[in-house]
């Protein structure tokens, strides 16, 4: 879909790695270079047009976020530099702040290295504990499953909304209902699912919501730090500086500001909110519903042709997220991404960042095919093409 909105795509290229980051639409130059030919100058601080218009820029763009997740005020919008920005935001200014030694935090294997080391940090410093969730046979997370781990001490669950390799979609409702019961909040990575599919986090209860801007079309070094406003209103910055004082004394008797901006210290990626602002605008038109529905339908198709392919290994055949894990019987999964970069197929090998996956998988690596909203059914078939070629094993070697 929209395949002439990519100019990359104009080029022989086949992207099958949107879960690292997706491709870029013209409107996100577009409105990035909006920013430097015509504004320029910085925020929260000038006291002319130019500067006003920027800050009034920066808040439409909170208030788009807002709109996307569903948020109930866009002060619970912060800006920081990606996902795992926002989510060492979350775990060293506020839960670094009220967890004790023994209280216990709930998390699983398959989470990405950013929901995981800050949390092993701040085991080290206070001495939670750290406790992981039982996988299905297929690697999925049940409320049952949960409700083993939960005990009086258990105060977080910090979960992907969907993860990064095998792209199962967390049944974060029944997850909320449950956990909120027992006053445990919900800390939720939505690096992998706000691109994919509705993300509302007032229907879902969530507490903290993370995610980046560049896997959803639009500029790098832009993260969310989306938290309800009574949590946000107990946290502390980790980052200090301009913007984020109202005042301060030279014996250090400081006032900071309210959030949003008591998180968001020094000027801010400026280019990229205006860029952001492009592609919010650019994705509400085409609607987050009609991307989840053709990546589903992608999705399925690239199943179906897979298991043509008597050597391939599918790991996630029942996960309903925009990820394929693979591998290639005997074929080391770095070997399998070269030889299909020969073809211009672009996936990602390896561990993805889920070090301790392993511990579920059996297997250390795999080959991950993630879509976009611009892929197509014919470059799956090229791609089958290219896995069924006799001589691939040759051609590796
Ligand atoms: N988290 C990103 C990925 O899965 C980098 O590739």
């Amino acid at each position: 879909m929209f395949r002439d909105d990519f100019n990359i795509l104009k080029d022989d290229l086949i992207y099958f790695d949107s879960g690292a980051t997706t491709l870029k639409p013209k409107v996100l130059s577009a409105s990035t270079i909006e920013y430097y030919d015509k504004y320029s100058a910085n925020a929260h601080r000038g006291d002319y047009k130019l500067s006003y218009y920027v800050d009034k820029k920066i808040d439409e763009t909170r208030d788009l976020i807002k709109e996307l997740i569903n948020a109930k005020s866009k002060k619970e919008i912060i800006f920081t530099n990606n996902a795992t920005d926002s989510l060492n935001k979350i775990i060293f200014g506020y839960y670094k702040n009220i967890l004790k030694k023994d209280d216990e935090v709930i998390l699983t294997k398959s989470e990405h290295a950013s929901n995981l080391l800050p949390w092993f940090e701040l085991k080290d410093e206070i001495g939670i504990k750290i406790k992981y969730i039982d996988l299905t046979d297929d690697y999925k997370v049940t409320l049952d499953n949960l409700k083993k781990c939960v005990t009086s001490n258990t105060k977080v669950v910090s979960l992907a909304h969907v993860t990064n390799v095998i792209g199962d979609v967390r049944p974060i409702k029944e997850i909320s209902d449950y956990v909120h019961k027992y006053n445990i909040d919900l800390v939720v990575d939505g690096a992998q699912s706000v691109p994919h599919l509705k993300v509302d986090v007032q229907e879902l209860d969530i507490d903290f919501l993370a995610f980046s801007a560049h896997k959803m079309y639009g500029p790098t070094g832009i993260g969310i730090l989306y938290g309800k406003e009574k949590l946000l209103n107990n946290i502390k910055p980790i980052i200090f500086g301009g913007g984020m004082n109202a005042s301060f004394t030279s014996d250090g008797v400081r006032i900071y500001s309210d959030i949003p901006t008591l998180l968001e210290a020094g000027t801010p990626n400026i280019a990229g909110i205006f860029g952001f602002n492009g592609v919010l605008k650019y994705l509400d038109k085409i609607g987050i519903d009609t991307i989840h529905n053709y990546e589903s339908e992608l999705k399925d198709y690239a199943i179906k042709r897979l298991k043509e392919i008597d050597k391939i290994i599918i790991y996630n055949e029942t996960s309903e997220g925009a990820v394929i894990a693979i591998n290639y019987e005997n074929v080391f999964a770095q070997d399998l991404a070269v030889y299909l970069d020969k073809y211009n197929i672009c996936v990602r090998a390896g561990n993805h960042c889920a070090k301790i996956l392993k511990e579920e998988l059996g297997i250390k690596n795999t080959v991950r095919i993630s879509f976009g909203m611009y892929n197509t059914k014919e470059e799956i078939d090229k791609l089958i093409d290219v896995l069924k070629n006799p001589n691939l094993m040759n051609e590796i070697i």
